[in-house]
Parts: structure tokens; C-alpha cells; sequence
């Protein structure tokens, strides 16, 4: 191989930033499509398309070396549309279900697999330390036993997902478990603006961005005993690749820490596959690019996730190599792991997926596999006078809140669009068809958006579903955490128009509830459930039976958050009434 080839395998590129002709000139190693990198029409096989032709010129240059193709699979195959859409992992945190996460991972690879795509930015094994941290719902819980026990599940199911090759080898596919690491101890307030990387990470609403991407400010002890678990269980598992953390380690930026990178994840840990950057996350480290480039390769950073000028990489690869700044074993390192990672993923004998997968992506067994996360993943928090299970049989319903009629909003962030998107942007079922499809025909469902029932006459049983917007990353950074005055109000408006009434809620994290507590007979934490509403009705009328626990603790207030007290919560870990 060239010097160039080698760089070439460590270049990762976003989809829309590649010019015609490139991948094979250049040699690209790998090539992502970012949150809503979607094809047009985004349907399963323009998809595949899209990646077999990405594909099909990387055949084509010199050597012939298959790229890496990666999403964020993080829920499902969650960026194409008609995917199965699972919880979000603070749900599956509440399952406790190991052999449930390794099921929803072998679904995941087959929806990726049948577009050609066989890497996802996967599992997040974050253990987040503070709700208004704006991914807290990336990670399985707060517990690091927890969270090391469902990543390794998750990265075993990807690679039991029952595809094979001709020849009968197994077919994997790649998990990248991140942010390595202690993204979920940062503390509020300690992110920094990059001025040389205009447009990226601000935010129109104040108090965004705070602490996504900021500092740990923690001791060695607590980064070994609390975040780094759940990599030694990822790599037991089988990981072959691993993203780097965007934020920093008292003041140190992960991605430029040789200690961390190389000594304790290559050498202690004795990680054999590759370590890839995160997006934009080596233009953080300077202003000046090619020396950013030389910190990180240095560190131990093996491909970047550049994602956009990759021949600007390139050039400052080639030019720290020659000016003597970056070693030729550490550029031969890197692409030696990179190269046995596509070799032991079987690209060599086959580049792409499996199309013939094409009609399982969204499937309707695939879809009762994601159901079963959702009855699992609900946790009934209060059941005044054993409000719950509702009978099927009332005469009268009363269905409140937008949520309860919203695709976008039970699916949160990270689906169709990076941040998500609500209203109808995907195919699913909400609360408000699964219940209308659970009652009785006699029963009338009536459904406000904002609660105003014009019709006279109480209801047996009112659902308000209440829920936080879509977001990502640090545009979920939240400081308060409370119910909203109009959440508050539409609750206590069904309040009075009904006999029992349920509280129901779409979040990311606990929320402060305190308002509402003594208005609901029954409460239940849904979190962000993913397309099959139909499980929470299950758990609703008795279908099935509540056996989630609390994968965070529930706060009482947000003094509670912000002091990071160990006073009571208002809920424990592990709450959940049966
Ligand atoms: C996120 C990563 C993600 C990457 C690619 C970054 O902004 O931090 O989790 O894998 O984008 O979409
Ligand atoms: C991309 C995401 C990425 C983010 C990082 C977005 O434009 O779609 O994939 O994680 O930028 O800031």
C-alpha cells in the first residue's frame, strides 16, 4: 500500500460530502450517513442503492478494498423511514433484559444488513451521572453493572442475527460502543464554543449546549469504577471498533489522550480493533487543523470521522507524516486495525448486505419483537386504588395531550432526522389507535389534543400523555426539568372530567412531576418508546403485566439535580410497581 492508501483507510466521509468518483480515487475507508443522511424517496431500497453504489466504487480503486459503511442505528435502523423503531435505550435500561436486547440488536442487523449498511454508531454505553444532560436517553441507566450488562448484549445480537454468508460464516455487524469514554459524567456549564468551526453546536434557545461535549471533571477512581466498565464487557463481547468521546477529562480533550486512547483501551484493555473519532470531534482539538490532526493520530486515533473536507485530511496526514510528526508504524497501526477489522466482518468475501433481507425491514414480527420492548420498558410509578389495569369495557374514554396521537414524539431523537421530527414521520402505531384497538366496540374514545372535552358528562378513565419535544445531543441540555405550566394545566383540566385518570409520559429522563403527583390515580414512565405504542396499551388493560424498573433515579425537584445530593428521590433506581 501507498502512504496515501493507508491514509485513505483511516478517512471516514459523510455521504452527501462525497464528489463523484472519489471514493474510488481516493480510496475512502469508510463513509457514514449522519443523523438524516437519507436517501430520496428514504424508503429500504433506495437505501440499499445508495449503499451498494458507495460500495461499488470503493471496489473500484487500486487495491479494491471494501469501505465501512456506518449509521447511527441506535434504535433500530433509525434514520429510514418504515424501519422498526425500538425504545430508546433508557426503555430497554428499564426491561432489564438482557436476551430482549439481544433480540432488538439481531433485528436492528438484519434492517441494516438488507440496505447494505454493517456498522452502526452503537450501543451508547454511556453511564450518565445528571439528567439534564441532553443524551441521557442514549444510555441504559445510570448503573454501570447495568449499562456493561445490556452493551454486551446488544453487541452479541449483532452479531447473532441469524445472516449468514454463502459459505455459512456469520454475518456481523459492527458495534462501535461510545463516547469512551465518561460522556455521562460531564459537568453543567463546562462546554466550550469552537469559533473556528462556525454553525455547529450553538442553539437559538439559551441554556442548550452546556454540558454535552464538556469536561469530567472527576478522579481517576470514579472513571475506572463508574464509565469504564462498560467497555471491558464491550470488548468481552466482541467489539471491534470504538467511538471517542467529544468531551474532555479535567480539561484534557479525550480525543488528543494518549493515556486514555492508547494505554488504558489499546494496552489494558487490550482492544485489537480500531478507534474511530467523533464527527467534527479532531477539528475541536485546534484551530490550526494539521496540528489537531497530528494529536489525535498520536493519541491513538486510528480513523476520523472527518466528516467533510476528507482531501484536507488527507493533506494533513501526509504532510505531519512528512514533517516527521506522525510515525509510520503508528499510520501502519491504524490500518493494519482497521484491515482486520473489514477482513474478520467476512468484507472480503462479501462487500455488501443481504437485499433479499428487503422485505423484513419494518415486518410485522419484527414489529411484535419491538411491542414486547414496550410493555417491558414501562414503569408504573403510582397506582392509587389499583387504578390500573383499566378494563376494556368502559363506556367512556378520554384521550388527552398531542403526544397521544404523534409518531415523532413517542420516537424522540435520532429518528427520520437527527434531532427527529414530529408528526407522521415514520410508520407506527400511537396510543391513541392502540387503545381505540384494545376497548371494547362499545366503548367511546373520545380524543382532545389539548383536553377540551365540549362534550357534558364525566369519562370512567381519562390518559393525558404529556411529553418533552424531539432533540439530540446538546440541544437537550435542559436546566429545568419541570413539567410545563400548560402540562400542568391540560392534566388538571382532564382531572376534572374524569373518574380515574392516568398520567402518561414520553421522555428522555425523569421529569419533575411534584404538580401533577396528587392529581393522577396511576403514572407511568414510558420514556421514548419507538413505533409500537400498542405495548403501553398492553400494559394499560392488563395484557400484559408492568414489570419495568427504574433505570435512573426519579427526582424530586431540581435543587435534587443540581446539588447532585444523595438525599431521597422521589423515586429510587430500580422503582417500579408490579
Ligand atoms: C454523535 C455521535 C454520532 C455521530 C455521527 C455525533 O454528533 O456524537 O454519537 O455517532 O455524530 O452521526
Ligand atoms: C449530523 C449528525 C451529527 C451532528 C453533529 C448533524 O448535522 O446530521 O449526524 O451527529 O451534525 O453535530
Amino acid at each position: 500500500m501507498t502512504l496515501a492508501e493507508k491514509v485513505g483507510q483511516m478517512t471516514q466521509v459523510e455521504v452527501g460530502s462525497l464528489s463523484d468518483g472519489a471514493v474510488g480515487a481516493l480510496g475512502i475507508g469508510s463513509v457514514l450517513s449522519g443523523g438524516g443522511g437519507n436517501p430520496t424517496p428514504n424508503d429500504p431500497k433506495t437505501w440499499a442503492q445508495m449503499v451498494r453504489r458507495v460500495q461499488e466504487q470503493a471496489l473500484l480503486s487500486r487495491l479494491g478494498i471494501p469501505l465501512l459503511y456506518g449509521v447511527d442505528a441506535v434504535h433500530g435502523h433509525n434514520n429510514l423511514r418504515g424501519a422498526t423503531i425500538f425504545p430508546h435505550n433508557v426503555g430497554l435500561g428499564a426491561t432489564r433484559d438482557a436476551n430482549l436486547v439481544e433480540r432488538v440488536a439481531g433485528i436492528t442487523a438484519r434492517e441494516l444488513l438488507a440496505t447494505n449498511v454493517h456498522w452502526t454508531f452503537a450501543p451508547a454505553v454511556s453511564v450518565p451521572q445528571d439528567i439534564r444532560w441532553g443524551r441521557t436517553y442514549e444510555a441504559y441507566g445510570q448503573d454501570p453493572a447495568l449499562v456493561s450488562s445490556l452493551g454486551a448484549a446488544f453487541i452479541r445480537g449483532l452479531r447473532n442475527n441469524g445472516v449468514g454468508f454463502a459459505d455459512r460464516r456469520r454475518r456481523t455487524v459492527l458495534a462501535s460502543p461510545k463516547h469512551f469514554v465518561a460522556d455521562g459524567g460531564t459537568t453543567w456549564g463546562s462546554a466550550s464554543a469552537y469559533s473556528w468551526i462556525p454553525g455547529l453546536w450553538q442553539s437559538d434557545v439559551p441554556g442548550r449546549w452546556q454540558m454535552d461535549q464538556g469536561d469530567a471533571e472527576v478522579d481517576e477512581e470514579i472513571l475506572r469504577s463508574v464509565h469504564l466498565p462498560p467497555y471491558r464487557s464491550a470488548i468481552a463481547a466482541g467489539a471491534l471498533s470504538v467511538m471517542v468521546s467529544y468531551s474532555s477529562w479535567n480539561g484534557e480533550k479525550v480525543h488528543a489522550h494518549r493515556y486514555l486512547l492508547t494505554e488504558v483501551l489499546k494496552g489494558e484493555l487490550g482492544f485489537d480493533g480500531f478507534v474511530v473519532s467523533d464527527w467534527l470531534g479532531v477539528s475541536q482539538l485546534h484551530p490550526d487543523f494539521e496540528e489537531a490532526v497530528c494529536r489525535a493520530i498520536n493519541a491513538g486515533m486510528d480513523m476520523v470521522m472527518v466528516p467533510f473536507d476528507y482531501r484536507r485530511f488527507i493533506a494533513a496526514v501526509e504532510a505531519g507524516h512528512g514533517a516527521g510528526r506522525i510515525s509510520l508504524s503508528r499510520i501502519d497501526d491504524a490500518c493494519r486495525r482497521i484491515l482486520s477489522v473489514k477482513s474478520r466482518l467476512g468484507l472480503f468475501t462479501d462487500p455488501f448486505g443481504d437485499e433479499t433481507l428487503l422485505p423484513e425491514v419494518g415486518s410485522t414480527p419484527h414489529r411484535a419483537v419491538a411491542r414486547e420492548a414496550v410493555q417491558k420498558s414501562q414503569v408504573l410509578l403510582k397506582n392509587a386504588g389499583d387504578a390500573l389495569p383499566l378494563s376494556p369495557h368502559i363506556a367512556r374514554l378520554m384521550l388527552a395531550g398531542d403526544a397521544a396521537d404523534d409518531i415523532g414524539l413517542q420516537c424522540g431523537g435520532w429518528t427520520i432526522e437527527w434531532h427527529g421530527v414530529r408528526g407522521a414521520s415514520t410508520v407506527g402505531t400511537t396510543l391513541l389507535q392502540a387503545v381505540a384497538a384494545t376497548v371494547s366496540p362499545t366503548t367511546s374514545v373520545l380524543y382532545k389534543p389539548n383536553g377540551e372535552f365540549s362534550e357534558g358528562g364525566a369519562a370512567d378513565v381519562g390518559i393525558v400523555v404529556v411529553s418533552e419535544p424531539p432533540y439530540a445531543e446538546g440541544e437537550g441540555d435542559r436546566d429545568d426539568l419541570s413539567l410545563s405550566a400548560d402540562e400542568v394545566a391540560l392534566v388538571r383540566r382532564v382531572r376534572g372530567r374524569c373518574k380515574i385518570l392516568v398520567l402518561v409520559i414520553y421522555s428522555g429522563r425523569p421529569l419533575i412531576i411534584g404538580e401533577v403527583l396528587d392529581s393522577c390515580d396511576a403514572i407511568v414512565a414510558s420514556w421514548l418508546p419507538g413505533t409500537e405504542a400498542a405495548g403501553i396499551a398492553d400494559v394499560l388493560f392488563g395484557k400484559a403485566r408492568f414489570t419495568g424498573r427504574l433505570p435512573l433515579a426519579w427526582p424530586r425537584d431540581m435543587e435534587q439535580v443540581r446539588s447532585r445530593a444523595d438525599g431521597r428521590p422521589l423515586f429510587p433506581l430500580g422503582y417500579g410497581l408490579r
